[in-house]
């Protein structure tokens, strides 16, 4: 039995990644996370006490994270500021956790002799363009865009220096966009649902021919897992589902699904810096670990999520009216 630390286990992702542990193992799991507006507690409140305890922590504070690192097998590190929007209006938030709290881990994980996955994003590489047949790879040179993802490179980048200077045991993925239940309405997919619930238009940035490799956050979970376990230390692994998509596909798919007309849509002011395209080639991962993903079929994956955002309106709501002002005073 392992116990594991999960940093950022109440967000979307490391929610997700609770559940298939709690389902898949008999691991046993200690939350770390500072409950920030993004943060799903609801999410966690159904798993068993047994076998999830949930630390409200600040990932910064190294007395805190001394002690809980000390007492687990492992940490699985996904506690972050992650919106690129957000990044742009404030970026100190992103260099406080993603940098400074990456570093406190590090330390605390280098003092205790405990293994460590930490998990990154494919937007370190920057973008392609949209003609180009490459897709990024291990081997990719970092060059990121915004303050988000340069503070994910940064603490990338501390994570390989701590395996190499000080032997700690790390492994790293990298992923491309991830979608399904828990998604913070701030984010694109949960974003343009819950519009149309409202009865507002989708919101596309520019010309909305941007592309996002999608994955279901269910196979994000299945790999990282598969890493933990089975990956070699000091390597990064590629993960992604070969689900490239135009935000105005993926907007017209939305619209079809929810009974919508496909022009029922309108273009608000551009990201700046907006990267254009990441597409993922994850050989490494399938070829050494054997992972395959389990979401093949993207339309089929968005309506289950669409179905869940419908069901779940009583979690949304309360966050709505905020997400859209703020959003509304960006011109977006
Ligand atoms: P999220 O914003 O939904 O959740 C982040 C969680 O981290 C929240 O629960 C929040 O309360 C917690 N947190 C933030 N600051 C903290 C701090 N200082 N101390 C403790 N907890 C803190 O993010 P997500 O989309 O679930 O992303 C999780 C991880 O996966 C991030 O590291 C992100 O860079 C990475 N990632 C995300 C995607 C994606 O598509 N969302 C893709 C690839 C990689
Ligand atoms: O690639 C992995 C990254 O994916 C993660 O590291 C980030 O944490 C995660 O937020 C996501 O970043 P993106 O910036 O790609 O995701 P977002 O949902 O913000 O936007 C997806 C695309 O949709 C992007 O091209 C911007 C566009 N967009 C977004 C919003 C919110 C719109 O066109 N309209 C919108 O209303």
């Amino acid at each position: 039995m392992q116990r594991v630390l999960v940093t950022g286990g109440a967000g979307f992702i490391g929610s997700n990644f609770v559940h298939h542990v709690l389902e898949h193992t008999d691991a046993v799991v200690t939350v770390l996370d500072k409950l920030t507006y993004a943060a799903n507690r609801e999410a966690l409140e159904m798993l068993p006490e047994e076998r999830c305890t949930l630390v409200v922590g600040d990932i910064v504070n190294e007395e805190l994270v001394d002690g809980l690192v000390s007492a687990h097998d492992a940490v699985v590190h996904f506690a972050a500021e992650s919106h690129n929007d957000n990044s742009l209006k404030d970026p100190s938030p992103f260099v406080q956790t993603n940098i400074v709290g990456t570093f406190t881990i590090l330390e605390a994980v280098r003092r205790h002799g405990v293994r460590l996955h930490h998990v990154s994003t494919d937007e370190v590489y920057g973008d392609l363009e949209l003609d180009d047949p490459a897709r990024f790879t291990e081997a990719t040179p970092y060059a990121p865009s915004s303050p988000y993802s340069a503070s994910k490179a940064g603490s990338d980048h501390l994570v390989r220096a701590w395996v190499r200077s000080f032997g700690v045991e790390a492994t790293l993925s990298n992923c491309s966009n991830n979608y399904g239940p828990w998604q913070h309405i701030e984010k694109f997919i949960p974003r343009q649902i819950t519009n149309l619930v409202d009865g507002v238009r989708p919101k596309l940035y520019g010309a909305g021919l941007n592309v996002r490799d999608w994955i279901h956050t269910e196979d994000h979970s299945s790999a990282v897992w598969a890493i933990l376990n089975h990956g070699r230390i000091g390597e990064t692994y590629l993960i992604g589902a070969d689900g490239e998509k135009s935000n105005l596909e993926v907007v017209q798919m939305i619209l079809r699904l929810m009974g919508h007309p496909q022009d029922d849509f309108e273009h608000v002011t551009d990201r700046a810096g907006h990267d254009l395209r990441y597409a993922i080639d994850s050989t490494k991962l399938r070829s050494e670990l054997g992972w395959q993903p389990q979401y093949r079929d993207f339309e089929s994956g968005l309506a289950a999520t669409i179905d869940w955002y419908r069901a779940n309106e009583a979690w949304w709501r309360p966050k709505k009216a905020a997400v859209e002002a703020g959003y509304a005073a960006a011109g977006q």
